[in-house]
């Protein structure tokens, strides 16, 4: 479906939004042997937060000319965003700077998920309704949920007190590395410049939290169990650990998500696109399970 990169008489020059992020700094380190230019964009540029022969921009979205700088000669734009009150309008500023900017291509960090009112799905929906009225080329990236939001779960497993209103649904996590295969070989298809398109990227299989359990059970030699909740007992326990409303819904709305199977979904698109099988939620567990023990 993509052409790999062929080394080119000018080196593409591609902006990455949310470089120091969990995707992002998995994107950069994959393109940084690349015969490109690279320029991270940072509200806090520090060299240290990004490799050595990575350019750093800094932006403030409250002052449109520092996007303008920070985007000016690039190629191709790598757009991701932390969850924040304030994506959409820093998303759509992005998106508008690149197009004023001569950026050619844009490859975006979504959701997937339904659509719904939660956050931040209904935040995507707002972000892609503006992306389509672009002429631009366009890859959107829809992953499920990043296999990583379990290390929340290590200090709670520590101290037997892992739980959630997710019940027996299924969920296929997906390793945040393989979101970054899927956007490196998007952002470096020279055959389809001008191509919009969207994909669904998941794990290899979905898997439900009792599982999950049994997985860090087996690595542990303990039985850990998830402790089934109501919605509203486990909003009372998220906000009695000291989290302010929003973060607590956000996670609530995710439990919600799980509970029901909407993001139970398998899809074969990283393989296709990477060349490479997704990794499993056991994997991550097993390299991780230190985060896991007392
Ligand atoms: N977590 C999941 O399960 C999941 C699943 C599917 C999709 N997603 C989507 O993935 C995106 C997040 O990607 P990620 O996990 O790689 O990001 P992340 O680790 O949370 O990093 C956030 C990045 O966004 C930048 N940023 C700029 N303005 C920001 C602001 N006002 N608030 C927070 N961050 C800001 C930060 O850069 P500086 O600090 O350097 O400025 C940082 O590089 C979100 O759009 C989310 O909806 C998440």
């Amino acid at each position: 479906m993509f052409k790999p990169s062929e080394p080119s008489r000018s080196r593409p020059r591609i902006a990455v939004a949310g470089a120091t992020g969990r995707v992002g700094s998995a994107l950069i380190a994959g393109l940084v042997s690349e015969p490109l230019e690279l320029v991270a964009l940072s509200r806090k540029p520090d060299a240290q937060r990004v490799p050595s022969g990575v350019s750093l921009a800094a932006v403030d979205f409250d002052v449109p000319s520092t996007l303008h700088d920070a985007l000016r000669g690039a190629d191709r734009l790598f757009l991701a965003h932390g969850t924040s009150p304030r994506q959409v309008a820093n998303e759509i500023a992005l998106i508008d700077a690149a197009v004023a900017a001569g950026v050619g291509q844009i490859v975006k960090l979504s959701t997937m998920g339904p659509p719904s009112r939660l956050h931040p799905m209904d935040w995507h929906m707002q972000i892609e309704a503006h992306l389509a009225t672009t002429d631009i080329g366009y890859t959107v990236l829809r992953p499920s949920a990043f296999v990583d939001i379990l290390a929340r779960a290590g200090a709670q497993i520590a101290h037997d007190s892992w739980g959630g209103a997710a019940g027996d649904g299924a969920v296929n996590l997906i390793d945040t590395r393989d979101v970054a295969d899927a956007a490196r070989v998007a952002l470096l298809d020279d055959a389809h410049p001008t191509a919009q398109r969207a994909y669904h990227l998941t794990g290899p299989r979905a898997v439900s939290m009792p599982e999950i359990a049994e997985e860090i059970s087996k690595l542990l030699g303990r039985t850990v169990t998830y402790q089934q909740r109501s919605p509203k007992e486990q909003r009372e326990k998220l906000l009695a650990s000291g989290l302010n409303e929003f973060v607590a819904d956000l996670l609530l709305g995710l439990d919600r998500l799980f509970c029901e199977s909407a993001l139970a979904e398998t899809t074969s698109t990283i393989e296709t696109l990477t060349g490479h099988a997704p990794r499993s939620v056991a994997d991550w567990l097993s390299e991780n399970i230190s985060k896991f023990r007392k």
